[in-house]
């Protein structure tokens, strides 16, 4: 369960385009908090602004107006140089383009946040290959970000984002590239981080199957942030049927093994 401790708040924040003399408001003064130990979904169709609030979030890029505090630390008041030591120290991003270094090795793209914290590079290589373990990229560590498939170079960008333990992970479309067995195994891993070492969660997706897992979902839209509790509550209904139907076929099957003497 999350706390009641908020790792981000927005407060008024607005973001407009200008293209061609054309203004298109992406964002029209979003107020929301996330919390410890929180995983939040953000929904929305394609161009709604779920990068742009993500980008924002985590102080990438720049609002117009309004302010982002991550940990209690108001980013939008720093400096680009303190912004950028802060994200190191507090903030893991899965970019939806993945943003690898192409000159760097899988092993050495992942152990540069760790390292960039000030950890030696001893260290960080053994706690680099442990993450590309989980990650399922065990192996792989030598290869170039171009030798491998989008979806094997989804993975090394989330080794990377989670590599230094950040207190807030921001993902975007994070299993968009990734098989179903796959995406799951990566959805439990993020969100084991969330549940259990408190880390705060918020992914944008197109993916309906990770609803049932989020504490809240969210959709922008013209602009506003809505909270979806309909789409989670179904969500939940969905998981819980599913949860019920396996257990009555475990049962089934545990009885059927009983009454065949179970032969094993
Ligand atoms: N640098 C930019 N200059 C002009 N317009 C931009 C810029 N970045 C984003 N936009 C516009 O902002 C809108 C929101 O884009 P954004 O990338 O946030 O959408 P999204 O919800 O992440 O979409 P998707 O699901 O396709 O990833 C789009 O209309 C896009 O064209
Ligand atoms: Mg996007």
């Amino acid at each position: 369960m999350p706390s009641q401790k908020p790792i981000v708040q927005l407060h008024a924040l607005s973001k407009s385009y200008t293209e061609t003399d054309n203004r298109r408001v992406i964002l029209d003064e979003v107020t929301v908090n996330f919390y410890e130990g929180e995983f939040a979904v953000l929904l929305g169709p394609s161009g709604s602004g779920k990068s742009t609030m993500l980008n924002l979030m985590s102080g990438i890029d720049a609002p117009d107006s309004g302010q982002v505090s991550v940990n209690n630390t108001d980013i939008t008041a720093l400096s680009e140089h303190a912004r950028t030591i802060f994200r190191r120290n507090h903030i893991g991003i899965i970019f939806q383009s993945f943003n690898l270094i192409p000159t760097l090795t899988v092993l050495e793209n992942v152990t540069l946040p760790y390292e960039l914290q000030g950890n030696s590079r001893k260290q960080a290589q053994t706690k680099a290959t442990e993450v590309l373990g989980k990650v399922g990229l065990a192996g792989r560590e030598k290869s170039y970000p171009d030798r491998l498939s989008g979806g094997q170079q989804q993975r090394v960008a989330i080794a990377r984002a989670i590599v230094h333990q950040p207190d807030l992970i921001v993902a975007d479309e994070p299993t968009g590239n990734l098989d179903h067995h796959t995406g799951e195994t990566i959805l439990k891993l993020l969100l084991d981080m969330t549940r259990n070492a408190g880390k705060t969660l918020i992914m944008a997706t197109h993916s309906m199957d990770i609803i049932p897992y989020a504490d809240r979902v969210f959709r922008i839209e013209d602009g506003k942030l809505i909270e979806d509790t309909e789409r989670l509550r179904v969500g939940a209904e969905i998981k819980a049927e599913l949860e019920k139907k396996m257990h009555a076929e475990l049962a089934h099957s545990m009885a059927q093994l009983e009454s065949n003497g179970s032969g094993l």
